[in-house]
């Protein structure tokens, strides 16, 4: 029987950014750049019967779909059995990694019946299963605290559709195992590494999307005082070197030795100052705009890094780039929305939702009204931009970002080694 892990995954909308790879076709090339890249990384891996995989600054997890599709096709291929344990790590408290359940959702919408019910009504119906089903349990682990609210009671229809997706899900595990987990703190704090350590053990595959470009702040919980426009382009800069370079120190002390760091970052082109990142920086900018004159107290710091400054930092890190391939699509040719202001408004609010729902007016949390209302100002500040800036630098004909995917091993020198082995003393 073919198996359907195959099949390109097409996610629900459970939050801003599970949809994110629907949303840009630049996110689909890239899930289709690491899904090739991991599948002999994996298979390699794979051939012992534990493989642990960080997902390190995944925020809900949503759109690694497609490379867990990649990760089961793998598992399916395979007669003895193997447990993948996934550990998500990302600032998000309370967890939103609705990774296993917007992944098993996608696998039952292949049954008339599942599909016949609603979003809600089909992750109530996977929730359940993971929580109480004994022989699906011994299949997929999920940690209690990213399962979500479980339904006890479930309504006829939902109890008429379990029976198919507990077997379709039996039948895709195989023999095999997958565990998940989720880690939430700031990935410039050594705890947090230390914490996924302790969750599901050192990885053999870590991997990163879009997340390297926010800048360390002395919060997490907002994106501290390092505002965008007011600080000079060459404090972004060395504040991102050395970040990064400490980042690679964690990744590599994290890493098992024969590890490797899989990732998709924004770049930007050498030269321009991060503007041709559209809709990326010029978005963060109308947003930090909208913000002060909604008066919400919240700044974001990021910095993207050229091709040369990431593989710089990787080489002096001492990790050995075995492959990078820098992926830009032009999402104007590829189909994108017609409604440019509203699309370039829905990729910044994939990037950005979360650390907007913690903005504070005052003493005030921000309610979802208010958090809608400052997104249709942002497109309306895309719409009097494009009106405004005609042929501007900033509003280029393409709409495209560049990323960069590359698979990258820690080198081991004999200092290295010393090191290590002191370090676990
Ligand atoms: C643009 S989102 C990308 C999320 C996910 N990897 C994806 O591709 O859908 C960036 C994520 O990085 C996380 N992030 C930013 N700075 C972080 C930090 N210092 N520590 C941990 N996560 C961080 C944010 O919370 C956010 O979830």
């Amino acid at each position: 029987m073919p198996s359907i892990f195959t099949k390109t995954m097409s996610s629900p909308v459970t939050a801003m950014t599970t949809n994110y790879h629907e949303v840009t076709a630049s996110a689909r090339a890239i899930h289709e750049s690491l899904v090739k890249m991991m599948a002999p990384k994996l298979s390699e891996k794979m051939q012992s019967p534990k493989v642990d995989i960080w997902d390190v600054g995944c925020s809900d997890g949503g759109n690694y779909q497609p490379v867990l599709a990649g990760i089961c096709e793998q598992l399916a291929q395979k007669k003895t059995p193997t447990t993948v344990r996934i550990c998500g790590m990302s600032l998000e408290e309370p967890p939103r990694y609705v990774l296993p359940v917007v992944f098993f959702q996608s696998l039952a919408k292949e049954r008339p019946d599942v599909a016949a019910l609603s979003h809600p009504d089909q992750q109530g119906l996977i929730r359940h299963l993971l929580a109480h089903d004994d022989a699906i349990r011994a299949r997929v682990r999920v940690a209690p605290e990213i399962l979500g609210e479980v339904p006890q009671e479930l309504n006829a229809e939902q109890h008429k559709a379990l029976a198919n997706v507990k077997a379709l899900i039996l039948e895709k595990m195989g023999p095999h195992q997958l565990v998940f987990n989720y880690v939430s703190g700031s990935f410039y704090q050594e705890a947090t590494w230390k914490k996924c350590e302790a969750a599901v053990g050192k990885p053999d595959i870590l991997m990163t999307l879009t997340a390297t470009h926010w800048l360390d702040t002395p919060s997490t919980e907002a994106f501290g005082d390092f505002d965008l426009n007011t600080h000079p382009f060459a404090a972004h800069q060395e504040q991102w070197m050395a970040d990064y370079t400490r980042w690679l120190e964690f990744a590599k002390t994290a890493l098992k030795p024969d590890g490797y760091l899989i990732a998709a970052d924004l770049i930007a082109e050498p030269q321009t100052d991060g503007t041709v990142m559209f809709p990326a920086k010029l978005g963060y900018q109308l947003l930090q705009e909208v913000l002060a004159q909604h008066r919400v107290d919240l700044h974001f710091s990021v910095y993207f890094p050229t091709q040369d400054e990431r593989t710089g930092l990787l080489t002096s890190g001492r990790f050995k780039v075995e492959h990078t391939e820098a992926i830009s699509v032009n999402e104007m040719s590829a189909g994108a929305e017609q409604d440019v202001a509203e699309f370039c408004m829905q990729v910044v609010r994939s990037w950005s939702s979360w650390q907007v729902s913690k903005g504070r007016i005052g003493d005030h949390s921000l309610t979802s009204a208010q958090v809608d209302d400052i997104y249709a100002d942002l497109k309306q500040k895309f719409s009097d931009h494009m009106v405004k800036s005609g042929s501007s630098p900033q509003m280029p004909d393409t709409m495209a970002y560049t990323y960069l995917t590359f698979i990258a091993a820690p080198e081991h020198t004999e200092a290295s080694e010393r090191l290590g082995l002191l370090r676990q003393a």
